[in-house]
């Protein structure tokens, strides 16, 4: 076929991943991660993700390309993430690419990883409509996107204004003392609990606030005081309610706010990314507040939402399919790219 066969890779966090696609089918999509490195901190450190993606670069790239079944001399261009991220994870991927593409005399295409959490429905569900509502929730981003074009033109509709939500599950997690990352235990526990058991705060509903900015830092506060109250009283913490209460509080206000603004503008298709649309909860209140809604949702499989390269291969593969002009090889990462 004709369709553009493309190599993506992502080093923007604490996942290496080197993804293939032709068009929009996915061939391949090889992931290392170092998350267990830094589980005993709690949180992502910089500079031992650096080093863990300098080690499983090229690992990951020889599995990919045997997943795929192809030689790297038979990809049409290399796609990589160039920002938003860590700045030193970045440069691992980009530098990588950067080699790659120059040996192989390949055209290169610096993506935004954001963009790419969108772009990879594409390899699940078919090209996206357009104009969708994207809703991106992960552990550095928390936004609602209208896509007019995934290439080109994305609008930032809201976003949050302290904590992603990715981030308020790490962080609740951590304050009921359960391992890092806190998103996958949360949501197993919450299903054990009962999500009416505590009344904790939706942020920024009231009727002053903006409709589609969202705030997570005081729900975690409030979940702190909560454990807290309990800690002191000497009473045992009802953990799965407090987690089924807090993941409500949380998809609640996700759900609501990004389906008031398919209403608002007209759009009639929501896509939903990032690793917090791995999330049970989420996926089933979206599902069904959509279809209350006359909205269409898309939510790619959980292994597409987490980081990963068939992302950014997807992305790259419509850029080029666009026939949008490759980047320069002096390409750099953009740490704080918006
Ligand atoms: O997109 P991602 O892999 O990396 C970033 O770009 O941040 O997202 C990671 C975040 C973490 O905060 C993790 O706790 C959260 O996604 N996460 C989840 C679930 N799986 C991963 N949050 C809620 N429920 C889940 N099932
Ligand atoms: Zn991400």
């Amino acid at each position: 076929t004709g369709e553009p066969l493309v190599l993506g890779i992502e080093t923007s966090c604490d996942e290496t991943g080197v993804g293939i696609v032709r068009g929009t089918t996915l061939l391949a999509n090889a992931v290392a991660s170092s998350v267990q490195e830094h589980a005993r901190f709690g949180g992502v450190v910089p500079e031992v993700a650096s080093r863990a993606h300098l080690e499983a670069m090229v690992p990951t790239m020889h599995r990919a390309l045997d997943e795929a079944g192809i030689a790297l001399a038979d990809v049409d261009a290399i796609a990589v993430t160039a920002g938003p991220g860590l700045a030193g994870a970045l440069l691992v991927g980009v530098s990588a690419a950067k080699a790659y593409a120059e040996a192989l005399g390949k055209p290169l295409y610096g993506v935004n990883h954001l963009a790419a959490h969108v772009a990879v429905d594409i390899v699940d569900h078919g090209p996206l409509p357009e104009p969708t509502m994207a809703l991106l929730v992960s552990g550095g981003h928390t936004s609602i996107l209208q896509v007019d074009d995934i290439g080109t033109q994305i609008e930032l509709v809201g976003e949050t204004i302290d904590d992603a939500a990715g981030e308020a599950y790490d962080k609740v997690a951590r304050l009921l003392q359960l391992p890092y990352p806190g998103g996958p235990v949360i949501d197993r526990l919450a299903g054990q609990g009962a999500a009416d058991a505590i009344a904790f705060p939706r942020g920024l509903t009231g009727p002053r606030d903006a409709a589609y900015d969202f705030s997570f830092s005081g729900l975690k506060t409030a979940v702190a005081r909560w454990v807290e109250r309990a800690r002191a009283a000497g009473q045992p913490i009802a953990v799965a309610d407090v987690a089924a209460s807090f993941q409500e509080a949380v998809v609640d206000v996700l759900t609501a706010k990004t389906i008031a603004a398919c209403r608002e503008r007209g759009v009639t298709n929501l896509q939903i990314g990032g690793g917090v649309a791995a999330n049970s909860r989420l996926r089933a209140l979206a599902e069904s507040r959509a279809a209350d809604a006359g909205i269409e949702v898309r939510v790619p499989r959980r292994d597409l939402c987490t980081d990963n390269g068939a992302m950014v291969a997807a992305l790259g593969a419509q850029l080029v399919a666009a026939g949008q002009p490759p980047s320069r090889p002096d390409l750099g990462t953009v740490p704080s790219l918006p």
